[in-house]
């Protein structure tokens, strides 16, 4: 290559290198695997190396990535987040053993564990008490969120002792959880995430606490930052230490002399992968003692006594026999490849969803395509790219419905969205999918009823919305298949008891957008009946604790459509409660304010001061106005003068307005 070839070719990498990694880290939305982003993360450094004259202070390389989000407030790490070197293959990894052998003179001790496949997490403790949670950001500036790593269980708000110190560690979303969330958010008619890696950021970075508690992040603690104060000389002995004080750290933390023994590690994790219960990209390598580490420094962006050793993905071959389009109860039409079944990481995989059209159009996949595929995040199968040697001549592209399969009429994109949406709110198919979501467990949970049979009283006409489920007789469903009479009533009797169910049950089976299991409940408890809830205005609805203006919205447009007034008064006629039974949130319990003696003090920006004493209040609070030494706790709000100042001096703990967020968001109902 010619220095302008060069020149291009490096323009091009890092215009590419960055936007990837903006939607790697930024948007927590990937665009391409993560062994293509280090394909051509390499290629940039190799060609970088070779013409060092050509590096620009906007290279990715020289920067650690992540972008800082305005939405948070910003914290300085006062020793940066850097990050790792890493490597692809085994020889690598024995030119780094002998690269360090050579630089300490003997052979050296390294400290090996998993590389969890979630995001960077920084957590200060001051006197034992978490003051501070912070993402990596851009290595120097990350974002507070404090707030929202209150939610995490394993993250200990209280130490062992009572010390102060910084840790720095890996926040996932366990595999289960993240299945879970995915359906749910499937259900909700929200996009699902790409991967657990991609859940647990959008997860941590929520202006919402009461969202990150809900998401049922984990933690795994890998680093002591001052370990120097502490009688900690080895990194194995900083897990330890760090075990003991209450932190949450990897079982697979081992310490290995030996090269060979480690390879023997990597296969067996390899093998171990699938089996996890979190996504594992690699292992990582550490010389273990800390003061050999510290002689060995970093350079601009990682440290040079550690190394990840990136597991090669998992990939099968197979063709793709055809791909069909399923439309979801919101109209969001989905593409799915069919495919000869194939062995992939532990399982046979026939389907991979294909997201979008634009997906099929950005990597031409063609029905009759032999096809490569690998799983993202350890989970979830994907078509990574066409072998296009393999590709028969003449294949066509694949075809884009213009119309909806179900009901034909003309498919949308809705404002700048990629998904292709039917909106015939007619579409029988989009009806179907209504009804067996009005049915099922978390909604009105006809024990019995589901799209099977929904499917039959639909085709032959007994049902066209979900009020006639209360209209079907035992001679409609004497007409469906295997029926008799004992499954007959019983399925009448199903029906007819969910008329008592309390309001959130209907709410969230009416399927309103937004409106998830737990909006609908907070919805019901607040506004009690439906009508009033119909009356209620957008301001009224939006201001309750984490509902806010999106639902608040989408239950407007919803409750203004004419047809849906009509279902609603045809559910009323037929008897279906329309009226909130539970009981409300008052019988609730939350650790961090039951019994305790709180003042408070400051400008709060979303509290008033008598509303926030009376909520605490329910909680089993104890409001007063001057801080002592009975004082339990001060929430101190912006320009708190004399009682944080002696709050701090009797050392009585002190949380701000989103630690406040984050400690009313663990309130549990106990009803
Ligand atoms: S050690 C200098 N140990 O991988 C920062 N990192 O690709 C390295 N990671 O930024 C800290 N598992 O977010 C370390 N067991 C582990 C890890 C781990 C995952 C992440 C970490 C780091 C990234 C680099």
């Amino acid at each position: 290559m010619n220095i302008e070839d060069v020149q291009t070719r490096l323009t091009k990498l890092k215009a590419r290198i960055t936007e990837l990694s903006n939607a790697y880290y930024t948007k927590d939305a990937p665009l391409v695997e993560d062994s293509e982003y280090d394909q051509l993360y390499r290629e940039l450094e190799e060609l970088e190396a070779e013409h060092p004259e050509l590096v620009t202070n906007d290279s990715p390389t020289q920067k650690v990535g992540g972008e800082v989000l305005s939405d948070f407030s910003k914290v300085t790490h006062d020793v940066p987040m850097l990050s790792m070197g890493d490597v692809f293959s085994l020889e690598e990894l024995e030119e780094f053993d002998q690269r360090m052998q050579k630089n300490i003179g003997n052979k050296t001790d390294y400290n090996v564990e998993l590389k969890i496949d979630g995001l960077a997490l920084s957590l200060v403790y001051e006197n034992g008490k978490l003051v501070q949670g912070s993402t990596r950001g851009d290595g120097v500036i990350g974002e507070d969120v404090t707030a929202n790593i209150m939610t995490i269980t394993d993250i200990p708000k209280e130490l062992s002792e009572p010390l102060t110190l910084e840790v720095r560690g890996e926040c996932y979303m366990p595999k289960t959880s993240f299945g879970k969330l995915n359906d749910e958010r499937e259900n909700e008619g929200l996009a699902t995430f790409a991967n657990p890696r991609n859940a647990a950021a959008g997860s941590l970075r929520q202006l919402d606490p009461a969202v990150t508690k809900k998401r049922n992040l984990s933690t795994f603690i890998y680093t002591l930052v001052n370990a120097d104060d502490f009688e900690v000389s080895t990194q194995e002995e900083a897990i330890e230490f760090m075990k003991k004080l209450g932190f949450h750290t990897n079982p697979s933390s081992k310490t290995i002399n030996d090269i060979a023994e480690i390879e023997n590690y990597i296969e067996l994790y390899q093998e171990k992968r699938d089996s996890l219960e979190y996504g594992i990209d690699g292992i990582v390598l550490k010389i273990n003692d800390l003061a050999l580490q510290q002689e060995l420094g970093n350079t601009v962006k990682v440290p040079r006594w550690e190394i990840a050793y990136k597991f090669p993905p998992e990939r099968s071959e197979t063709i793709i026999k055809d791909i069909e389009w399923t439309i979801g109860r919101t109209g969001v039409l989905t593409p799915t490849a069919v495919m000869d079944p194939v062995q992939l990481a532990g399982t046979t995989v026939s389907r991979a969803t294909l997201h979008n059209e634009e997906m099929i159009k950005d990597k031409d996949i063609r029905i009759g395509d032999t096809v490569l595929l690998h799983k993202a995040g350890d989970i979830i199968p994907e078509v990574s790219k066409v072998v296009i040697a393999k590709r028969p001549e003449g294949l066509e592209e694949a075809p884009i419905p213009t119309n909806c399969p179900y009901c034909d009429s003309e498919l949308v994109h809705l404002e700048d969205e990629v998904a292709l949406r039917c909106i015939n709110p007619k579409c029988p198919a989009q009806i179907k999918e209504g009804l067996a979501h009005f049915a099922s467990r978390n909604a009105m949970n006809i024990d019995g009823l589901g799209p099977r049979i929904v499917e039959q009283l639909f085709q032959k006409e007994m049902i066209k919305d979900v009020s006639d489920l209360y209209k079907l007789t035992f001679d409609d469903l004497s007409q469906l298949e295997g029926f008799k009479e004992k499954s007959i009533n019983n399925l009448l009797t199903a029906i007819n008891n969910t008329k008592n169910n309390s309001l959130e049950k209907l709410l969230y089976g009416l399927g309103i957008r937004h409106v998830g299991a737990k909006a609908a409940k907070l919805l019901a408890e607040r506004f009690k009946d439906i009508d009033t809830l119909m009356n209620a205005s957008k301001k009224e609805v939006a201001d309750i604790n984490t509902i806010g203006e999106t639902i608040a919205d989408s239950l407007h447009a919803y409750f203004s459509n004419i047809e849906v007034q009509t279902l609603i008064t045809e559910l009323k006629d037929v008897n279906v409660n329309m009226s909130y039974t539970g009981s409300t949130t008052i019988n609730s319990n939350n650790e961090h304010f039951s019994g305790k003696t709180i003042v408070i003090t400051g400008t709060l920006a979303n509290y008033k001061r008598k509303e926030l004493a009376e909520q605490l209040e329910e909680l089993g609070a104890k409001i007063t106005g001057s801080v002592t030494k009975n004082t339990d706790l001060l929430i101190a709000g912006e320009k708190a003068g004399s009682k944080l100042d002696k709050a701090k001096s009797l050392d009585v703990a002190i949380i701000n307005e989103k630690m406040l967020d984050g400690y009313l968001s663990d309130t549990q109902s106990i009803d």
